[in-house]
């Protein structure tokens, strides 16, 4: 299952997040392993340090799954430190090269604001103004197919495409029953933005929340898959695309069977009523 950009790229609805994997054994492995499932697309950001080791596995992998760079589809995306006119092209021609390749099919403006400023500080808007531009630029020379944001809000995006020629191909930013942004959700839909979850799992972490959920748990047990696919599932029914991180090759093969049953709609409520606004991750809602 794929969805069609605006740019015209056909982005896979499933994803493999690799925030954490990390070093070249293990990212070959966990890629192998992924490529075998039926994976295509690869998220990564230049801040989790894999470029390179992802770059060099595929070399390798890509063959030995009788796969062609145009079968896969790799997204990364520009660090907080890197914005700005000239850095942000220097640090996506950057990540082209750690990853051997080409073009990227997706690049990102990681988070709204610059590494080293408070929240509040004006010069944020200005920056990543200045980031896209130099991104319009890089997709007319043809190194990014498509272009988008992550972590913006609608004021931060209304912004952009009021100031600039493009508009977002892509909008990634954290989405589960812990924290539904519907009417994110709904003016990404009104203005053919694709809008991506991430940390649908529950992110990394000692006491994962989501999928120790009582009401997810039980939707999954009655239907006799994980809480992962449960959780997954709710997404990509809403047209929204998911980026599962696994390191575990059980998991990573059980997590991309989501598009064989459906979830009720009773189900659906069910789980849309989970929301308590909890942020796992970075909130963006104090950046200007
Ligand atoms: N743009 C951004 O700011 C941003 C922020 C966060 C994440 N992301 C992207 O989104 C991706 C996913 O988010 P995330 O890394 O926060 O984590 P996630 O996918 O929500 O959750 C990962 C956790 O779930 C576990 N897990 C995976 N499949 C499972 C299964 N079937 N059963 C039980 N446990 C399972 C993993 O453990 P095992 O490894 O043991 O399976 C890991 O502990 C990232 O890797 C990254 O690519 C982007």
């Amino acid at each position: 299952m794929s969805v069609t950009l605006t740019s015209g790229g056909v982005m896979p609805l499933i994803g493999l997040g690799t925030f954490k994997i990390k070093g070249r054994e293990l990212v070959y492995k966990v890629l192998d392993v992924a490529l075998a499932a039926g994976y295509r697309s690869i998220d990564t950001a230049s801040v989790y340090r894999n470029e390179e080791d992802i770059g060099e596995s595929l070399k390798e992998l890509l063959p030995k799954h009788g796969l062609k760079r145009q079968d896969i589809f790799i997204t990364s995306k520009l660090g907080p430190k890197d914005q700005g006119c000239g850095r942000c092209r220097e640090s996506c021609l950057q990540s082209l090269n750690k990853l051997h390749c080409d073009y990227l099919d997706l690049y990102l403006i990681h988070w709204p604001g610059t590494q080293g400023m408070q929240p509040g500080d004006t010069r944020h808007r200005d920056l990543r103004l200045q980031s896209w531009n130099d991104m319009v630029t890089l997709q007319k020379e043809g190194k990014l197919k498509a272009i988008g944001v992550s972590n913006f809000l609608q004021h931060h995006i209304e912004d952009l495409i009021k100031t600039a020629e493009h508009t977002p191909d892509v909008l990634q930013i954290e989405y589960h029953p812990h924290l539904i942004q519907k009417g994110l959700v709904d003016y990404c839909r009104s203005k053919g933005i694709h809008f991506q979850a991430y940390s649908s799992l529950g992110t990394t972490t000692d006491n994962n929340t989501l999928l120790t959920d009582p009401v997810v748990c039980k939707i999954a047990k009655q239907r006799g898959v994980t809480p992962a696919r449960i959780l997954l599932r709710w997404a990509v029914q809403q047209g929204v695309g998911v980026i599962p991180k696994s390191t575990n090759p059980d998991h990573i093969r059980n997590n991309i069977d989501i598009f064989s049953f459906t979830l009720s709609d009773q189900e659906m409520v069910s789980l849309d009523q989970l929301d308590t606004q909890s942020h796992l991750c970075w909130n963006p809602s104090q950046v200007l």
